[in-house]
């Protein structure tokens, strides 16, 4: 097992669609400690060895954590390897719900084979320099939790870090995420944890890290569009306090994030999902969606936010 230590507590989640490279730079300027690539195939990768940038958005120099995904373990290590210089952590998936990569026997469907995680995640461990980390769901439904048996096993083959999003599959993105699953790896794991789930506010994140034990906390959709909430945790955490967001901040934020997205050569398509995330902090929200759904180029949708 690697050494696994970050300069903070707070980690930007992977999101396919909206954690690219122009945001994860944004969320690191304020304070996030890890950000984490959106889950990429492994099989996307080795394929495209020669042509990385087409599967893979890593600025030179970024050093995020690289998510990956897949079933077979020869490719996975060949994946692992070709993304490692580019890397300062490796983070495989086992706990996306969605059909189109569960019926790969990637995602989620592994918390079903234990036995051939374990081999995957030792292999991994075993061919890259950095440390390997694992992302896991409670299991695939309520009565069928598996996550202490997942990450026993996770574990024993060496890996660094485990976060829990403690919903199951079933649950997809429904109900409550139970924060009491992640006090339970932590009291059973000598490895970190991380939480993650529900976390919308810097009061949330306290809590969470109170509540649990867990030494790190992942944050998703409440920073999707909003990177200052790192900042605002990080402040909490230390000082009890934290300042508001303003309304001319939040636009500022989002005018920057969609330069340096169309300065990456970030398809219009994805800044423009940004652009909806971040028009839910207004008032009038709908409207602003509306105006942003016409919009035809960057500086068209920075002037609905100006
Ligand atoms: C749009 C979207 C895309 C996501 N993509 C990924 C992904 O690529 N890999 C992953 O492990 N989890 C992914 N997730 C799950 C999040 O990382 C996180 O576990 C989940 O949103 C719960 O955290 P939150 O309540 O802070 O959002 C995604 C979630 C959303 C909403």
């Amino acid at each position: 097992m690697k050494r696994f230590s970050l300069p903070g507590k707070f980690i930007l989640a992977p999101m396919a669609g909206i954690s690219d490279a122009a945001f994860r730079e944004q969320c690191k300027q304020y304070g996030a400690a890890l950000t984490v690539t959106e889950l990429t195939s492994v099989e996307g990768i080795v394929r495209k060895e020669q042509e990385l940038k087409d599967v893979l958005d890593v600025q030179e120099g970024e050093k995020p954590a690289i998510q990956l995904f897949g079933n077979d373990k020869d490719t996975i290590v060949k994946a692992a390897k070709i993304v490692e210089p580019l890397a300062s952590v490796i983070d495989f998936n086992i706990g996306c719900p969605a059909p189109h990569i569960t019926s790969q026997e990637a995602g989620a469907a592994l918390l079903m084979q234990p036995v051939h995680l374990k081999e995957i995640l030792s292999a991994l461990v075993e061919a890259v320099g950095i440390p390997v980390t694992a992302k896991i769901r409670a299991g695939p439904s309520e009565n069928h939790l598996v996550y202490k048996e997942v990450a026993l096993a996770l574990q024993d083959a060496g890996v660094s870090m485990i976060t829990l999003h403690p919903r199951t599959v079933k649950q997809g993105y429904g109900g409550r995420a139970d924060w009491s699953r992640i006090k339970d790896l932590v009291e059973l794991l000598d490895i970190p944890v991380c939480g993650n789930g529900d976390v919308t506010t810097p009061e949330d994140a306290k809590k969470m890290i109170y509540e649990t034990g867990c030494r790190y906390v992942m944050i998703g959709r409440a920073a999707a569009g909003n990177p200052y909430l790192f900042q605002q945790c990080n402040d909490y955490l230390k000082t009890g306090s934290y300042e508001k967001i303003t309304d001319e901040k939040r636009k500022k934020l989002f005018v920057e994030y969609a330069y340096k997205a169309e300065s990456l050569g970030i398809k219009f398509s994805r800044i423009k999902v940004m652009a909806m995330q971040v028009a839910r902090g207004f008032t009038g929200a709908k409207d602003l969606r509306l105006r942003v759904g016409v919009a035809q180029d960057v500086d068209e949708l920075v002037a609905v936010f100006s």
